[in-house]
């Protein structure tokens, strides 16, 4: 085995400032020869291609030097890795479909990677009451695919679908596109087994809807990023398959408008509504610069905002008429220049593909810094022109995201990173947002990149508690280290 490996991630984000844990230890070949006794050897995975994806994350900026990736097949497989890598002070990192926006989904240093995509069974659906019971590396697309064959919906829809593990949803809180029509995962999960660093096997996979038997531990690991131990297997409600599914296009001429079409819809669209996005007209042009085969459905005039409505209803002719009457009502009303309603599934699917390009879009432009904010909804959008007015010409910035939660993907797009703009941005980004009261991370996780952040968006009192739960669950400290809390707590 090579000796301890150099610090690979690059620093994106200022202040983040993480010596390798020197109480771990570095892999050995008895190590090794214990993995390949317990998996099958293919499992154990040393070739270097594979390392080398498998250390770096989706947007390419976080780069760790794991020398090992395990694929358990099954719980028992967990258990048994992580009670040896406890008993060695082998520091792990869960991962999922790798598709982590913070930096959470790879190694800092040297840690085992264990990665859950050999564990993707579907155990069972109770067709009775739409309840799923699947592994963790079941991919959320797949999963979609399967209970909508038998009349059901997975309660949340993301961009990355085709890769992310229902694991991964889980660990990292995902909210997505259909976060305001079926809440948060806290709401739809109703059980979960895991696997504790030490290898013990927490059992908590009930598919009751109410149970007040103490504290409700799975809550815990909803959104816990892979730091207080492995998700092995997921029970989750799956909504009713509606029949009917509309969507609008629409363009804004600004935020104002926006916000007051929010409130028309919530008022006469209501239950109806299963998604509202919002886009700036600078990530538009990005999508479309950037993104084979989508186009604007709207003629080209530059519109500032567009803004993208679905209703779904289990009556179509109910579901259209809603929606058309609506639109003529914000026309009227001066919210909404122009729209267009969806004739088709493959129109929808254009529609669609415009706001959920826009993550990849701004890979293909160059470097990006990504922020995921909370915020009052009356206030969204002035941090994107606040930040615009700071940056000037040397960078683009763009704003869209789940408008109809709160939730601001407010954007920095540059040729290159830069030490300089970064400055710019951050502390700024985070005070501002402290200042409304918002939230640094409203659902892609605090990572490598704002471990040393929460303080904006929580207590220090909070910090505290959550460091002791943490110190409780993994008093060794080899579930993903350095992320989420900032890891001076866990330092001597
Ligand atoms: P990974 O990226 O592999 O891991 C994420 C974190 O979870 C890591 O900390 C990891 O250690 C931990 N983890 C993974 N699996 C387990 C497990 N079984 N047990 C314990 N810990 C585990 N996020 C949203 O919330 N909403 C969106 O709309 C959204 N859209 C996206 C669109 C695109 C194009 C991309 C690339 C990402 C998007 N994301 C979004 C972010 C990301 O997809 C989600 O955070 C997703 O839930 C991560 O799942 P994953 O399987 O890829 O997990
Ligand atoms: C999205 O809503 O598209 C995702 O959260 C990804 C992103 O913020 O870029
Ligand atoms: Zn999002």
């Amino acid at each position: 085995m090579a000796g301890i490996p150099l610090f690979q991630h690059r620093l994106f984000s200022s202040g983040i400032d993480t010596k390798r844990n020197t109480s771990f230890s570095t892999l050995n070949s008895d190590d090794i020869l214990y993995f390949k006794d317990i998996l099958d050897h293919k499992n154990v995975v040393q070739d270097e291609d594979r390392l080398v994806a498998a250390n770096v994350d989706w947007m390419r900026k976080y780069k760790g030097s794991s020398q090992l990736l395990l694929l358990p097949k099954n719980s028992e497989d967990v258990a048994k890795i992580l009670k040896y890598c406890n008993s060695r002070c082998l520091a792990v990192v869960p991962q999922g479909g790798n598709t982590g926006l913070v930096g959470g989904s790879v190694p800092v240093y040297d840690e085992v990677i264990i990665n859950l995509s050999a564990m993707d069974k579907i155990v069972s659906l109770d067709k009775v009451n739409g309840i799923l019971i699947c592994e963790a590396g079941c991919i959320l697309e797949n999963l979609n695919s399967y209970v909508e064959n038998e009349g059901f919906v997975m309660p949340l829809d993301l961009g990355a679908k085709g890769s992310c593990q229902i694991g991964g949803n889980v660990a990292t809180n995902a909210g997505g596109l259909h976060f305001i029509r079926y809440g948060s995962l806290h709401a739809n999960i109703l059980g979960l087994e895991v696997i504790l660093a030490d290898g013990t096997t927490l059992d908590m996979l009930t598919t009751l809807r109410k149970d007040n038997t103490g504290y409700d531990l799975k809550h815990l690991f909803i959104g816990s990023e892979g730091t207080l131990g492995i998700i092995t297997k997921v029970a989750l409600l799956t909504p009713c398959k509606p029949s009917s599914r509309s969507i609008a296009f629409l363009a804004c001429n600004d935020y104002i408008c926006c916000q007051k079409l929010l409130a028309e819809a919530k008022q006469s669209l209501g239950e109806a509504i299963s998604a509202f996005e919002f886009m700036d007209y600078h990530s538009v042009e990005m999508v479309l610069a950037y993104t084979e085969g989508v186009r604007n459905p709207l003629p080209a005039s530059p519109y500032n905002f567009y803004v993208l409505i679905e209703t779904t209803t289990s009556d179509e002719l109910y579901d259209r008429t809603k929606l058309e009457a609506f639109l003529l009502h914000a026309m009227e009303m001066g919210l909404v220049s122009d729209g267009v309603i969806a004739q088709d599934l493959n129109q929808a699917s254009s529609f669609w593909r415009i706001r959920e390009g826009i993550p990849e879009g701004l890979l293909k432009a160059g470097a990006v810094y990504k922020y995921d904010l909370s915020l009052p909804i009356q206030v969204l959008y002035a941090i994107v022109e606040e930040m615009r007015a700071r940056l000037g010409n040397t960078a683009k910035v763009v704003g869209y995201g789940h408008l109809g939660d709160g939730n601001l993907h407010l954007n920095i797009s540059t040729t290159h990173y830069d030490d300089k703009i970064l400055s710019e941005i951050e502390p700024f980004v985070y005070e501002w947002t402290a200042k409304v009261r918002g939230s640094i991370s409203a659902e892609h996780g605090l990572g490598l990149m704002k471990a040393d952040k929460i303080h904006y968006s929580k207590s220090a009192e909070t910090v505290q508690v959550m460091t002791s739960i943490k110190k409780l669950f993994d008093p060794k400290g080899i579930m993903n280290p350095y992320k989420l809390l900032p890891h001076r707590l866990f330092q001597d």
